[in-house]
C-alpha cells in the first residue's frame, strides 16, 4: 500500500518560491497543489478556512521514493497552502493541505530558531523523557519562518531508521510548515542520506542563503576537521581548500546588513569538546564583519562575551552561541567556566531569534518554555555592530 513515510517537509525558502520534499513507501509520481485559503475577518477571529481552491500544480515526471519539488511564481512573505500527491500502478496518495510562508524582503522583520542534537548521543532514546520531541513542541510554539540544525540531528547518519526515529518523526509538525536547514555534525558521518533528505544548494555540505537582511552561511566543519584527528588536525582552513575558499568569496560578495555563520565543531565552549583548531576561521569571521555564530556538538547552552583576535572584545568582537539544546547532559559541563564564556547552562532548550533591520534579539528558551538567557545586538548608522547586552 502506497503511503507517506516521511513528510512532507520545506526546503529553500524563497521570496517567490518554496521546495516541498517527502518520502514515499515507494516508487511514484510526485506533484504538488498550491491551494489558496479564504481568510477570516470577520468579528474576532483571524483564522484560514479550510483551502479548497487550487492555484496551480507542479508535477515532475518519473518515479520516485524520496521527492522534491519546487513551487515558484509566489509572492513574497505570502502565506500559502500546500498538498503533496504521489501515485503508481497500486495506487495513490495525498497529504492533507498544510500552511508554508515564502520569504521575507529585504527590509522586513522575520524570526527563526535554532537547536541541534536531536539525534542525542550516548544513551539517549526515545524512552527517556524524549527530549528531542519537547525541543520540537516548543520551537513550534514561536512559530518561526525556518529553523536551523546546527548538526548530530541523528546518532547514525547511515542508519536509515535514524532519520525518521531522531529527526523527521519527532519534527513533523514542525517541519510540515517551517523550512529548515542543516549543518553537517560528526554524528550525520557525511553520509549518503543527508544529500537525499535536504536540497540546499551543491554542494549541500556548505552553502549560503539571503533571508531578510540576513546572508546566512552553513559551513561543515567535519570536513574542516577529521572526527578521528582534532583537536590536533592537519589544518586545511587556507586558500585553495573550496570551501575555505567559498566561505572569503562568499562573504566578499554579500551586501547583507547582517551575517550570521553556523557549523557543527565549536572553538569557543568550556563543555569539554572545544575544537580550537576552527579559530582558524575566525579572522575571516572578524574581517568580514560576521554578526553572530551558532555552533554545537556539546549538549549545553553556552554564549561566549564578544570575541575578537581570541580576547574579549565588547567593541567589535563577535558573540559564539553553542546551542546543543536538544539533548541534556549536564556531566558534559566542566567544573568551571572557560575565560571565554559569558553564560553557561546544560538544559534542553533552543534559541530563538528575532531580526529587525537594525536590531537583532536572541533568546534562549528550555524544554518548559522558561527565557534563561537573552542577547540584544544593534546596527549602527554605518553598519557597525553594537552590542547591547
Ligand atoms: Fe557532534
Amino acid at each position: 500500500m502506497l503511503s507517506i513515510v516521511k513528510g512532507p517537509y520545506l526546503q529553500r525558502p524563497t521570496v517567490n518560491s518554496m521546495t516541498i520534499m517527502w518520502e514515499t513507501s515507494e516508487p511514484a509520481s510526485s506533484s504538488v497543489s498550491v491551494l489558496v485559503a479564504e481568510r477570516i475577518h470577520s468579528g474576532y477571529q483571524g483564522n484560514y478556512k479550510t483551502p479548497t481552491e487550487i492555484r496551480s500544480t507542479v508535477s515532475k515526471e518519473g518515479y520516485s521514493t524520496i521527492h522534491q519539488v519546487t513551487v515558484d511564481h509566489l509572492n513574497p512573505s505570502t502565506i500559502y497552502f500546500y498538498q503533496v500527491l504521489s501515485e503508481n500502478e497500486q495506487g495513490s496518495i495525498e497529504s492533507s493541505p498544510y500552511p508554508f510562508k515564502t520569504a521575507v524582503q529585504q527590509g522586513e522583520p522575520f524570526s527563526f530558531t535554532v537547536t541541534s542534537e536531536t539525534g542525542g548521543y550516548s544513551g539517549f532514546d526515545r524512552s527517556n523523557g524524549q527530549v528531542n520531541q519537547n525541543i520540537f513542541d516548543q520551537m513550534l510554539k514561536y512559530r518561526p519562518d525556518f529553523t536551523l540544525f546546527v548538526g548530530d540531528v541523528v546518532n547514525d547518519g547511515d542508519h536509515y531508521e535514524d532519520w525518521e526515529m531522531y529527526f523527521f518523526g519527532p519534527g513533523k509538525d514542525l517541519l510540515v510548515s517551517t523550512p529548515c536547514y542543516n549543518s553537517l555534525g560528526n554524528h550525520e558521518k557525511n553520509a549518503s542520506l543527508f544529500y537525499d533528505f535536504f536540497a540546499f544548494d551543491p554542494p549541500q555540505n556548505f552553502y549560503s542563503f539571503d533571508y531578510g537582511d540576513v546572508h546566512f552561511i552553513c559551513l561543515d566543519s567535519t570536513d574542516f576537521i577529521n572526527p578521528e584527528s582534532y583537536p590536533n588536525s592537519s589544518g586545511i582552513m587556507s586558500p585553495g581548500n573550496a570551501q575555505y575558499d567559498f566561505l572569503v568569496r562568499d562573504l566578499q560578495s554579500t551586501s547583507a546588513r547582517w551575517k550570521i555563520v553556523f557549523f557543527h565543531y565549536p572553538p569557543y565552549v568550556s563543555g569539554g569538546y572545544q575544537v580550537e583548531d576552527l579559530r582558524q576561521l575566525c579572522p575571516i569571521f572578524e574581517q568580514y564583519g560576521v554578526d553572530l555564530v551558532f555552533n554545537s556538538h556539546t549538549i549545553v547552552y553556552e554564549r561566549s562575551h564578544p570575541l575578537r583576535a581570541d580576547k574579549i572584545d565588547y567593541d567589535e568582537g563577535i558573540v559564539y552561541i553553542v546551542a546543543g539544546g536538544a539533548g541534556a547532559m549536564p556531566e558534559w559541563l566542566l567544573p568551571k567556566r572557560d575565560w571565554h564564556t559569558s553564560q553557561s547552562l546544560a538544559v534542553p532548550h533552543f534559541i530563538q531569534v528575532v531580526v529587525t533591520t537594525d536590531h537583532l534579539m536572541l533568546r534562549a528558551i528550555d524544554h518548559e518554555g522558561r527565557l534563561f538567557d537573552s542577547l540584544q545586538l544593534k546596527k549602527g548608522m554605518n553598519g557597525r555592530r553594537l552590542f547591547l547586552g
